[in-house]
């Protein structure tokens, strides 16, 4: 039986299987087909100090080979989520499921001060994860993510906030430089890849498929783009990385393992089969073991060009 428990940046998980936020619910809706606690851990949907009511409906379409969505971080405020999913979430922890909190904002002051209620509110939370890459909101989101420079200023102001693990979710750009910078300011790990920003057009009507003209495109259609992404970044740094875009089967996940992540996340496939991830947990723990290792962590990074 190989080991498959694997750390990601000070968050222990006893499997490399997380949930990408915003296409898991926040966990219970997902309890009618399968023990959440079994996963390694889920990652919440984003959510900022105060109400953010999104972009207008139709936000979301399929494509043949992925989703687009332009939800525009919808969330009700860092109280109200606690109010509502704390205690399923703390119960998570319990059964030994680690509980990622995503933060947004708009502003450098507002990633600090939601970061600020989560550190306060939500004391089960085994780490917290930045979103500095959504591609539909107009201020914060994939701008703070956009250049080494903008990513490092917001890291360098939510590392103070709080002692537990804080792993930050990158956008699609030329990742070695970004990620060095945020390793430099104390990230403990980073998620890649957020959506990449896309456009649907309904040719009758001449109109975007969406409320607005550019959505971000998630799922199979950019998978080979983020396994890259995530063996630059690799490359680029020492803290773990989560792969994350267009995992769908173990092999999918055991790409990302060989191109240097340490944990993965499941998304757009929990949107068409919500048994996926526990599936690419056990066909990635059978893959493993036809490598011929006693741990899972012997693969990280194995890749051999
Ligand atoms: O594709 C995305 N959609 N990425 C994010 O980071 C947030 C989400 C949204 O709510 O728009």
């Amino acid at each position: 039986k190989v080991s498959m428990a694997v750390d990601l940046g000070g968050i222990r998980m006893k499997n490399p299987v997380n949930t990408a936020s915003g296409t898991f619910g926040n966990g219970w809706q997902f309890e009618g087909f399968y023990s959440v606690g079994d996963l390694g851990a889920i990652t919440t949907k984003g959510c900022a100090a105060e109400a953010w009511d999104g972009n207008p409906a139709p936000r979301m379409c399929e494509l043949p080979s992925g989703i687009m969505n332009s939800v525009g971080l919808q969330n009700p405020g860092v109280r109200a989520f606690i109010a509502s999913y704390g205690e399923y979430l703390a119960g998570l922890e319990e059964r030994g499921c680690r509980v990622i909190c995503q933060v947004a904002g708009h502003s450098i002051e507002e990633y600090v001060r939601a970061l600020e209620l989560f550190e306060e509110l939500a004391p089960f939370a085994s780490g917290f994860e930045i979103n500095i890459s959504c591609p539909n909101v107009s201020k914060g989101g994939a701008a703070m993510g956009a250049t080494a420079a903008a990513a490092a200023e917001v890291m360098a102001a939510v590392r103070p906030v709080t002692k537990r693990p804080i792993v930050v979710k990158m956008a699609p750009h030329d990742v070695g430089e970004i990620a060095r910078a945020l390793e430099a300011e104390g990230a403990d790990a980073l998620s890649l890849i957020n959506t990449i920003p896309g456009m649907a057009i309904d040719v009758r009507t001449r109109r975007s498929k969406l409320s607005r003209p550019t959505a971000g495109i998630s799922g199979p259609a950019i998978h080979a783009i983020a396994v890259r992404m995530v063996w630059e970044a690799h490359r680029a740094v020492s803290i773990p990385l989560c792969g994350i875009g267009g995992v769908t089967s173990g092999e999918d996940a055991a790409e990302f393992i060989l191109a240097g992540a340490t944990a993965v996340s499941v998304g757009t496939a929990n949107l068409v089969d919500p048994t996926a991830a526990p599936r690419v947990e056990r066909e990635l723990e059978a893959w493993a073991e036809s490598q011929g290792v006693s741990d899972i962590n012997e693969l990280i990074g194995a890749f051999e060009c």
